[in-house]
This record gives C-alpha cells, sequence and structure tokens, in this order.
C-alpha cells in the first residue's frame, strides 16, 4: 500500500508515491511516463552498490532498456566536472526529450541529476527515486536542481520539477544511522515551520521513526511532502513563503562554509543545530516562549541529534566570522540578511529586523559553552 501525494502545479503536475517496496513496481509506476521504452538512470556507487540491480531487474523485466551511470557518493560530486560528465553520458545515450531521466539516489544525485534533465535538450523529462530521508522529505520535491561552484553551495541551477517521485521508504534500511538523522533534522523543521501537531507527534515517535517503524516512516515522509508540496505551490520560485523552508539554513550555511562543507557537519545536521539556534534568537527577541528554544533542543538531543555549535568538532571562526559567512546566503537582499524566526513551535515567518549585536551575543555564548 502506498499514500500519494499531489504536487498540483497547474500543467506540470506530478504525484509523490511512498510507500515500502516501490522499486519493484517501478515498473508500472514508470510506465504512464514511457513514450518509448527506455531510462537512463543516474546514481551514485554506494546506492548503486546497494539497490541498482534491483532496480535494474524490474526495468528490465518489462522490457524497458536500461542505461546506468553511477557517479562517486558525496557532495564532491555536485560540481561541473561530473555534472558534465553526466551530462555527456545522457547525449552519448541519445537521450530524447520523450525519455526518463531517472534520479536514484540523495540529495546530491538528485540534484545534480535534475540540473543535467534540465539543460540536456532544453529538458528532459526526469523522475525522482530519492534513497535519503533527507532526499524523501525534501530535495526530491519542489524542482529545485543543482550544483555548487567554487564560490558557494547550490549556485548554479535551475527550477526544473520531476514528473513523478518514488519515496520507497524500505531503501532506507540501508541508510547509516548519522545520514538518517541528518535527514530526520529536515523533518523537524518542517514542524517547527508549520505543523504544531506534527512537532508533538514527533516528539512522540521520532524513535519509532528512526527504528525504522513502516507506518511511523511512513507518516513522517508524507507530512513532510504535504507541507513541502504546499509551500511550493504557493511560491514556486521562492519570491516570498518559499523562504520558510528555510527555517535553521542562515545558521546552517555559514555553519557548512566554516566546516568546508565536510564530514564534520552534514547539510540536515546543520540544519537542527540551525532550528536550535534560530528557536533561541526568536526567544531573545522576545518573539516566542522562553520554553519554546529548550522544547526544540530537548527533541533533537532525546534523538541523539547534534543540536548546539558545542556537537560540532574541530575549531569554527568566531562571532563575527560566522556573521560574515551569513552575509553570502542567498536570502540577503540589498546587503540585508533575512532571517526565518518563529512566534512559536509552528508559527514561523521570514523577517530582516534582526539587529546584528543580539545575532553576535547569540553566537558569543554558543561558542563560549564549546
Ligand atoms: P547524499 O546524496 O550525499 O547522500 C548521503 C550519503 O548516503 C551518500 O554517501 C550516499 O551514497 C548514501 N546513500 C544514499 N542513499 C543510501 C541508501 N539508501 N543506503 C545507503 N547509503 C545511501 O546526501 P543527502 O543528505 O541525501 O543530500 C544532501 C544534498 O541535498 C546537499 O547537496 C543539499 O544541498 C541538497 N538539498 C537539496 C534540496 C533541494 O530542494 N533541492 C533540499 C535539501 C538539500
Ligand atoms: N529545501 C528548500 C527548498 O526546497 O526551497
Amino acid at each position: 500500500m502506498s499514500r500519494i501525494v499531489d504536487v498540483n502545479l497547474p500543467g506540470r503536475e506530478y504525484e509523490i508515491h511512498i510507500g515500502e517496496g516501490l522499486i519493484d513496481r517501478a515498473d508500472t509506476l514508470l510506465a504512464p511516463h514511457l513514450r518509448r521504452k527506455r531510462a537512463a538512470i543516474l546514481t551514485d556507487e554506494t546506492v548503486a552498490a546497494a539497490h541498482l540491480a534491483r532496480l535494474t531487474s524490474v526495468l528490465e523485466g518489462a522490457g524497458i532498456h536500461v542505461d546506468a551511470l553511477a557517479l562517486p557518493p558525496g557532495e564532491q560530486t555536485k560540481g561541473w566536472p561530473q555534472f558534465s560528465r553526466a551530462v555527456e553520458w545522457l547525449l552519448e545515450r541519445k537521450v530524447e526529450r520523450g525519455d526518463l531521466v531517472v534520479a536514484f539516489g540523495g540529495g546530491v544525485i538528485g540534484d545534480l541529476a535534475g540540473f543535467a534533465a534540465a539543460v540536456v535538450r532544453r529538458g528532459v523529462r526526469f523522475v525522482q527515486i530519492p534513497t535519503t530521508l533527507l532526499a524523501q522529505v525534501d530535495s526530491s520535491v519542489g524542482g529545485k536542481t543543482g550544483i555548487n561552484a567554487p564560490q558557494g553551495k547550490n549556485l548554479i541551477g535551475a527550477f526544473y520539477q520531476p514528473v513523478l517521485v518514488l519515496a520507497d521508504i524500505g531503501l532506507l534500511d540501508t541508510l547509516p544511522r548519522r545520514d538518517f538523522l541528518a535527514g530526520y533534522g529536515e523533518v523537524v523543521k518542517y514542524g517547527l515551520l508549520g505543523d504544531a501537531d506534527f512537532f508533538g507527534w514527533l516528539e512522540q515517535n521520532g524513535p519509532a521513526v528512526a527504528a525504522g517503524d513502516p507506518a511511523a516512516r511512513a507518516h513522517a515522509v508524507q507530512r513532510s511532502c504535504e507541507m513541502k508540496a504546499e509551500i511550493v505551490l504557493r511560491d514556486e520560485k521562492e519570491h516570498g513563503d518559499r523562504a520558510l523552508l528555510n527555517l535553521g539554513h542562515t545558521f546552517c550555511h555559514a555553519l557548512e562554509a566554516a566546516t568546508g562543507y565536510s564530514d564534520r557537519l552534514l547539510h540536515g545536521e546543520g540544519v537542527a543545530v540551525g532550528c536550535a539556534l534560530a528557536f533561541d534568537l526568536s526567544a531573545r527577541l522576545g518573539l516566542c516562549p522562553q520554553e519554546d528554544p529548550s522544547r526544540v533542543a530537548a527533541h533533537l538531543r532525546a534523538m541523539g541529534m547534534k543540536t548546539t555549535l558545542s556537537d560540532i568538532p574541530g575549531d569554527l571562526p568566531d562571532a563575527d566570522g560566522l556573521l560574515d559567512l551569513m552575509a553570502q546566503d542567498k536570502k540577503v537582499v540589498d546587503g540585508q540578511l533575512r532571517f526565518i524566526l518563529a512566534r512559536g513551535i509552528g508559527d514561523a515567518f521570514v523577517t530582516a529586523d534582526v539587529p546584528r549585536p543580539v545575532v553576535r551575543d547569540l553566537l558569543n555564548e554558543a561558542l563560549a559553552s564549546r
């Protein structure tokens, strides 16, 4: 049994299927989108080793010709060299506009393959089969595709929607716990930004989600996708409300830059620490009750996640250094930093009205506790 979340973008509607064992039905699920029986799969070597044979055998069993390219795993892949390799590979295979590119992997592969699909022949249709929790709840939905530039993360890309998303929660069983919990940071983000009941549900059921309970996992992925789809419908190109999805990200992006986009801090871990800091900041500014930041931190801590700057190994810049890194954030407008803050759990909003000294004090205190 799978659940379906609709993304009703006019003229580019698509479904997100969520359930266990979906890749065993990939042939029938992909069939309505195939104009000829061919699929070009972009994946990474880790996902390929664990799951590609199963996906390929299902598709080939239905007479669908499969080509697959496995790129090295990791954030380093999301740059020009592997991107041009993928684009040239698709062109060498004479992939046509009517064919399907399949992004089979985490957010790195989803972002890179989606962008490749957007530019090859000015647009080939593509399907997302996300294999990490982060990709199932966030990056495979909503059409942000792209790669990193030497100047910064995600600076080259396109809004390009998939025609279908298959979130097979069974694939998460092989995901290392650290990557799983990083994705859970994005799940918590949805509760914090717009659904207090969902956050309450996570406080009760987060351990079951992490332990692999299929119903709990399916619900967490479904509610996250519903919330993301709803925001993307309101504001596909991020002129307004979509920025809410960046709760915690102003801090996160600075911390990722400070740690060199390395293993010291995974993106979802930075989001969790960033959410905790955003709630701290909101309380300091008198916007939300003092108990809220404690409740956020308590849940992250109970899940065994990174929660504060002291959980990040190695040196970090001082508060002014971190503020300078924040100034590179894509949400900066006319040189003005914008934050996603909260009036309470489940009630986030975007603002540029944050005095720098308050942020500096917050960071100084957080750094001092390291
Ligand atoms: P990732 O794609 O690097 O995957 C993390 C690791 O897990 C990799 O080593 C991968 O090989 C491995 N892996 C993937 N699936 C597996 C499985 N089922 N079993 C075992 N191992 C598996 O990282 P991620 O956390 O999925 O994504 C991070 C990326 O997503 C970042 O580049 C970030 O910028 C991007 N992102 C994009 C959006 C968007 O809206 N487009 C949103 C959030 C994040
Ligand atoms: N992950 C943020 C967005 O999709 O807008």
